[in-house]
């Protein structure tokens, strides 16, 4: 397809998407919106008092909506700071070298800010803000209100915030981000990684993850008709009962009307109401990670005959089983499953994985026949279901940990309400190797609990346990409905599977090998793995070794490879210097290793044949070179510069191998079919060094909704046009129009380059540290009295040092004032920034602040922790800073500790990275505005790469403002 033509058709799908979208909200008050965009970040746990549990709504310091945040970054989620920090050799290698952690408090506290406003008719709405991850604890405020404190990175949080919200006005959203705690043994970020949303409802609506679709078939074969479920819970915040009716549109995947029914359900005063829908679909179109088709649930709740909410569901018709004898059932049929397992981690961005990236990172798993994914060990984003739903994957929704608790059986039953409408998920696991516990009755009851609620929230899937065992039936593998395998494989899962003849499995974790892309030496010392499928640890096997066994006995119903993608964390075999895994069959940036096409081989139809390994080999001429041949021909035959090196017969889910005596040149292979036709070629050809850049886009033009990214290749070719496969060079970039570098990467597991290059704000702070006193008479007010006066002569007053006791009261009696004077100097560089501030530690009770007699603000809260933006009221020189306080009750005063911080103009440092082994990867994310940019990317001797790439005008995510 040409390139217009490509453009025309994303340009018709995105009008076809907004008329579905128009038609589906229109009439309803639900309003779903981003609240993604600008961000202040800071990073650093600055205000430890911005947290008040004595009285409410006195969020201080960042919490406190009066808070001056002008000179923070300005951050879009998602967003990791993780990926930010350099690495550390003392870091904890697990999760990847990162300077987090209790012995980093600086790096491992946050705060985000945001401010939006809602329109005075929504009153009489509801107002939700939903956060689908943050890692890892969060403290969140609106407008100075505490609304939540949740722990734990991966499960979403949602709050009804309308009683605390401004109508007609302006809103502030404070999160305190704690990132010290860790759940996982690998990388996990640190941030407001996943999106975060803004719900308007009626106050009658659609309960927050309250429609449930399915289908069902006779005997759970897909034949005929299928019968539609549908269960709706309506949510009722008013003081009456609501009666409500719940009107259900069916959308074909053409986008025709195929079903319509209805039912009434009263939901009492402030409660939910229930509904079972049942209808039948006329020969239903399958869903099917080859055809995922998607129907559409157009849900709509009327009351008093008034349409008040609308919600659009995507599901899809297919039935799933796993079978004890035939495997896995897909649509009645076995399906193997060639799936992997994943992190969410990805280069440059860490686990702030746009939603185009999710869909990128899917493409890449497909390309070689992956069609499963595990999301290990953690419930996923819901964006990665949409996007396993729309491409066709398969789905293990695994949960993080097991518990019959309330607190993690409320996280399990809102991650299957959540989820359970996604064609894709096709099982549900409670746990990942849960060593200590899991031979126990007490971990057999737990499972049991979990699983009967599963089965309760969702009749359509099995539940499966990812266990490390082998033939052991004891604990939870005695109650669970699916054994899962992770490694173990051999002769003890014969005899399970043979004494347990009526318990299905699946392999939840298999292969674990080692391998670095383009490495074909293990090199110990610099921590590379060589990649031909010959490294594993004590616990797994190389890809061959497993895939064999199980590709041979289908009631395995196949397995997830650990892993899909490289992830930060975990350098098995190694510790520093390297820093993030060696075991993906794709590299952090989705690139393959040649083990990619050993799986792809086996796992699709079309003719593979691919060689390893490259051939630029200067100084090993003559000397011996092994070469593996990843195919699925029948006979494979080797040629060194046109000569024959001989034909074999590739044996099913194997690899081919030949010792040649290097040359420079070409080696080739040809692949032939049983019949002997010549059905596949390829070659490695020694190339010259390189002499120019090339940037490969994955795709030419992208949507300008500041969400969707471009997903560069940067490589280097030679003089006629091969890309060097050893290449190594420096490269560097800049972007200039509509976009936005969000992250470079290489796949190298012991770069230390950074793969985010965020502005670095230079900074000044002048501690304010002798202050002049004395009671007055009068109270304090924002009128200049002459005590503020910018040359008052204080030389008489009491004095007042920090560090010296000065943190102690100063105002013995309630209901007496007294003013506070500090002079602070400046240089006419200073003045020449990008702003300054001042910083207050406390003012008990009552506080007017004054900047060289200018009036800057007052506070009336003695937890209050004000910052004021001073740079209009500053000149070169001395500078004076007063305070009148008034103490109410008890003692009081100011608190000395003061501070003045001179901002100066952000510098972002331009973005570089190295080629590894011949490629890196830059992502660009759009901005808002349509139009283009232009990515350059240069290094010296090299000719430069210029790319410009289109971003389209479309109907964005709606935003809070
Ligand atoms: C498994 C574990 C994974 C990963 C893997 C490495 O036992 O479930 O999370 O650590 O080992 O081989």
């Amino acid at each position: 397809m040409k390139p217009l033509s490509l453009l025309r058709v994303a340009v018709l799908s995105l009008c076809a998407a907004f008329l579905l979208t128009f038609r589906c909200e229109a009439a309803s008050q639900r309003q779903r919106l981003s609240l993604d965009f600008g961000w202040r970040f800071h990073l650093g746990d600055d205000w430890p008092n911005a947290l008040s549990l004595v009285n409410s709504g006195t969020g201080s310091g960042p919490a406190a909506q009066s808070f001056a945040d002008s000179y923070w970054r300005t951050v879009n989620l998602p967003h990791d700071w993780a990926v930010e920090l350099p690495f550390d050799r003392n870091a904890d290698g697990s999760h990847g070298f990162k300077p987090l952690g209790a012995a980093y408090p600086r790096n491992s506290v946050a705060w985000y800010r945001q401010t939006f406003t809602l329109p005075a008719s929504d009153r009489g709405k509801r107002i939700w803000i939903t956060f689908d991850g943050v890692m890892h604890d969060a403290t969140v405020w609106v407008n100075g209100w505490l609304v939540r404190r949740h722990e734990g990175g991966y499960y979403p949080f949602s709050e009804d915030i309308t009683d605390v919200v401004h109508l007609g006005g302006e809103n502030t959203v404070a999160v305190r981000v704690d990132a010290t705690a860790s759940e996982g043994w690998f990388y996990e970020g640190a941030g407001i990684y996943r999106h975060v949303w803004l719900d308007v409802t009626a106050p009658v609506a659609i309960a927050p993850n309250g429609i449930f679709v399915y289908s069902t078939f006779p005997d759970n074969v897909p034949a005929g008709d299928a019968t539609l479920h549908v269960r709706a819970r309506v949510c009722n915040t008013l003081g009456t009962a609501a009666k409500a009716t719940v009107t259900c549109e069916v959308l074909s995947p053409a986008g025709k009307v195929v079903g319509n029914f209805e039912g009434t359900t009263t939901a009492a005063a402030a409660s939910d109401g229930a509904i079972d829908l049942v209808s039948r679909l006329a020969s239903p179109v399958l869903w099917s990670p080859e055809s995922p088709k998607l129907y559409r649930l157009v849900t709509s709740v009327a009351v008093g005959g008034e349409v008040i909410d609308r919600v659009v569901t995507p599901f899809g018709i297919r039935t799933t089983a796993f079978d004890p004898v035939r495997g896995f059932l897909l649509n009645g049929k076995p399906y193997a499953i060639h799936g992997t397992c994943n992190h969410q981690d990805h280069a440059g961005v860490g686990e702030a994985i746009p939603d185009a990236l999710q869909a990128f990172r899917l493409e890449r798993l497909k390309s070689f026949g992956c069609n499963a994914i595990r999301t290990s060990h953690n419930p996923p984003t819901p964006e990665l279901l949409d996007a396993c739903d729309r491409l066709g994957m398969l789905v293990l929704d695994e949960s993080r940990l097991m518990g019959s608790d309330s607190d993690n059986m409320r996280k399990w039953r809102g991650q299957i309400r959540r989820d359970r409408n996604h064609p894709s998920v096709v099982i549900w696991c409670i746990a990942n190797e849960q060593f200590a516990v899991q031979d126990t009755p007490v971990a057999g009851r737990v499972a049991r609990t979990m699983q009967d609620e599963a089965n309760q929230l969702d009749p359509t899937r099995e539940v499966t346990y990812a266990s490390p065992e082998g033939d052991v039936f004891k604990g939870i593998n005695s109650v669970i409905e699916v054994r899962g395998w992770n490694y173990h494989y051999g002769p003890e899962m014969d005899r399970y599977h043979a004494e347990h003849p009526n318990q299905p499995n699946v392999g939840t974790e298999q292969g674990s090998v080692i391998g670095d892309r383009g490495v074909y030496t293990t090199d110990t010392k610099r921590g590379y793995v060589s990649a031909r499928d010959l490294v594993w640890p004590g616990w797994s096997t190389n890809a061959e070794g497993w895939w064999k066994y199980f590709a041979v006995r289908p009631w395995l119903s196949g397995a997830f490879v650990w892993t899909g993608f490289d992830y930060r964390g975990e350098p098995t075999p190694y510790w520093w210097p390297s820093i993030s895994s060696h075991f993906g069959i794709l590299d952090t940036c989705g690139f393959r290793k040649d083990v990619a096409y050993y799986y792809q081989s086996w796992w699709t139809k079309k003719p593979v044949l691919h060689l390893l390994p490259h051939w630029n080999w200067p100084g090993m001429e003559g000397k011996t070179i092994p070469v593996d041949v990843y195919s699925n021909c029948r006979q494979v035959e080797l040629f060194l510069n046109g000569a024959s090196l001989g034909r074999k017969v590739m044996e099913p889910n194997s690899i081919l191998s030949w010792n040649v005596t290097y040359e420079p040149g070409t080696l080739s292979a040809r692949g032939y079919d049983a019949a002997g036709k010549l059905i596949a070629s390829t070659s490695e050809e020694t190339t010259g060094p390189a002499v120019a850049i090339r940037l490969t886009p994955d795709r030419l033009a992208i949507k300008a909704d500041g969400e969707d990214v471009a997903v560069y290749t940067v490589s280097t070719v030679d003089a006629q046009g091969r890309r060097v496969p050893t290449a190594d060079n420096a490269i560097h970039f800049a972007l200039s129009g509509k976009g936005q570098i969000l992250g470079v990467g290489n796949g190298d597991p012991d770069s230390h380059e950074p793969d985010r290059f965020v502005p670095h704000v230079p900074l000044r702070r002048i501690a304010l540290k002798s202050w002049r006193w004395k009671i007055v008479t009068t109270t304090p007010s924002r009128a200049e009295a002459p005590e503020y006066g910018d040359h008052f002569d204080d030389a008489g007053w009491n004095s007042l040092e920090t560090g010296k006791g000065g943190g102690g009261p100063t105002i013995e009696k309630p209901d007496t004032s007294a003013i506070y004077r500090a002079h602070f100097s400046l240089t006419a560089k200073d003045l020449q920034g990008a702003g300054a501030q001042i910083y207050f530690s406390g003012c008990d009770d009552e506080g007017w602040y004054f900047i060289n007699g200018k009036f800057v603000g007052e506070t009336h809260d003695w937890q209050a922790q004000p910052i004021f933006d001073i740079k209009k009221f500053l000149r070169v020189g001395d500078n004076v800073v007063a305070v009148g306080v008034k103490n109410d009750v008890g003692t009081g005063g100011l608190n000395p500790d003061v501070a003045v911080e001179v901002v100066g103009h952000a510098e972002t440092p331009p973005w570089s990275r190295s080629l590894f082994n011949g490629l890196a990867q830059i992502i660009v994310r759009s901005t808002r505005q349509a139009g283009e940019f232009t990515l350059t990317a240069t290094s010296p001797g090299l000719k430069p790469a210029v790319f410009v790439e289109r971003t389209l005008p479309c109907k964005p995510i709606p935003a809070a403002q």
